[in-house]
């Protein structure tokens, strides 16, 4: 059966925002999720010459493997979102930045060059810090202690601020024009761009994982 998120009237923007590996599948079919995501996916497919039921098996195919591999202990789960995207993202965000800063000044005249991203990237960093360290420092330890149905009111706050998180994402796609590379981009500007695919799908697939596995795990125990 297709989930809900698939339908035909939901934006492309919405599905990239939400399905961990979605992006990679737009971006494939030159599907544009930044300037043309309002799009529905039934117009998406049709603009872009593809069979719409053919698109939404491939992203069905998608949610039927999201979370396959999880861990089933909470502490492991929790222990691998720490350390896979928490401490990944941290990591990376700082090195981005600095790349992000270097293009900008030295390709500022450029046609093509992402102007605002640095400032983009340096409020995504804030807005993810903030998040990941309340998660850090007393929704994950409370869901390690078993409290879970007092959790509801946090988790809601969490999710929330996913959403928050989602539309910096979207931001980040939108000044560097959906991460496409100009003709000729040097070392920095495709390192760049290849960092950023890696840490926007990574915070899709962080954010999937704790809204349909750890937080309903956590919420029934
Ligand atoms: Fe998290
Ligand atoms: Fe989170």
């Amino acid at each position: 059966m297709t989930d809900s998120l698939l339908a035909p009237e939901t934006t492309v923007r919405d599905i990239a925002a939400r399905l961990p590996g979605a992006a990679q599948i737009f971006r494939d079919a030159d599907i544009s999720f930044c300037c043309g995501g309002a799009l529905s996916l039934a117009d998406a497919a049709d603009k872009a010459g593809l069979d719409l039921a053919a698109l939404t098996a491939r992203l069905q195919a998608l949610i039927d493997s999201a979370g396959h591999d999880a861990p089933q202990e909470t502490p492991v789960l929790i222990a691998h979102i720490l350390e896979r995207y928490h401490a990944a993202h941290r990591h990376e965000l700082d090195f981005l930045v600095q790349l992000a800063n270097r293009v900008e000044s030295v390709h500022g005249d450029h046609d093509e060059a992402p102007l605002g991203l640095t400032e983009v990237l340096l409020a995504l960093r804030d807005d993810l810090d903030q998040h990941m360290t309340k998660e850090e420092s007393v929704l994950f330890p409370a869901m390690l202690q078993g409290a879970g149905a007092l959790l509801a009111q946090p988790v809601d706050v969490m999710t929330r601020e996913h959403a928050v998180t989602a539309e910096l994402l979207h931001q980040v796609e939108h000044v560097t024009h959906g991460l496409v590379l100009p003709e000729g981009a040097c070392g920095s500007w495709t390192a760049l761009y290849t960092g950023l695919r890696k840490l926007c799908d990574d915070v899709v697939a962080h954010v999937h994982l704790e809204e349909t596995v750890l937080f309903p795990r956590a919420l029934a125990a």
